[in-house]
């Protein structure tokens, strides 16, 4: 199967945004546009991930979307179940909250709160055990892009959580393809060295899974309705996680929409 036949997902990922007055007003409004212009799920899956403590209310204020948008965490303990571990949230009590989706290994988590390979790795193997469906975030840095390494760094994420993914997990796993240096910087990877990495991703994904073929990969980076379309138009880019333009419920809309129409 071709990359291009897979469902598309557009993720907004808000980081530590906004303040709950904004973030009411952002979902109303997005609310608004998709029942203006609706997008089905079956062209483009939309998934909003909010700030934990607002994860609940963000769900219920979806609830009547005219569609469904899914509500999404922005991490996960890398502790499974209950107990005596202040400040963390456990995949099983992100599932107990009807929280079915959870980004792990974001690169801001990698870079500033130390989540090792080993951390990312238990992470993916308490989610996927309590059930939820994974964005799993790779990307190398403008150090390692410059000398070369950017293949075979994404590629060691991939391999860093295969050991903890059984054969029959992987199609709960959506990767998501992140170059630090394009996060909030506006500078995007051209559509061409998107595809590529994509490729290489699929590619490597395929050798440990059947499913690889059949994985969405998305991309992050600075995507913005000005290269959504470009971006979308790419065979192996099955969708967007996107920062700061999610924060503007026009803007967010109008990549859902370029992924919608373009795939
Ligand atoms: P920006 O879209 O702000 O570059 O952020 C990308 C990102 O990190 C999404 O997870």
């Amino acid at each position: 199967m071709s990359g291009s036949a897979i469902t598309p997902w557009v993720v907004g990922n808000w980081k530590m945004n906004p303040m709950q007055a904004d973030a009411q007003k952002l979902i109303q409004e997005l609310k608004q546009r998709l029942a203006d212009q609706h997008i089905s799920k079956e062209r483009c899956r939309i998934g909003i991930a909010p700030i934990s403590i607002a994860l609940l209310s963000v769900q219920q204020q979806l609830a009547d979307a005219s569609v469904e948008v899914m509500t999404v965490a922005q991490d996960v303990s890398r502790i499974a179940g209950t107990g005596a571990y202040t400040g963390e949230v456990s995949a099983n009590l992100l599932k107990d909250s009807q929280i079915d989706y959870v980004l792990i290994g974001h690169s801001e988590r990698r870079e500033i709160f130390a989540d090792n390979a080993q951390v990312v790795a238990e992470k993916v193997k308490n989610a996927l055990a309590a059930g939820l469906h994974i964005i799993y975030c790779v990307g190398e840095s403008l150090e390692q892009r410059e000398k070369g390494q950017a293949e075979v760094v994404v590629l060691q994420q991939i391999c860093d959580i295969a050991a903890v993914v059984n054969a029959d997990q992987w199609h709960n796993i959506t990767v998501a393809y992140e170059p630090i240096w394009a996060i909030g910087t506006g500078k995007t990877a051209s559509p061409e060295d998107a595809q590529n990495m994509h490729a290489k991703i699929r590619e490597g994904l395929s050798q440990i899974t059947p499913a690889g073929a059949r994985m969405a990969i998305l991309y992050g980076g600075s995507v913005k309705p000005e290269n959504a379309v470009e971006l979308a138009a790419c065979p192996d880019i099955n969708g967007a996680l996107v920062g700061g333009a999610s924060l503007n419920a026009e803007s967010f809309y109008q990549i859902a929409h370029a992924f919608a129409q373009t795939k």
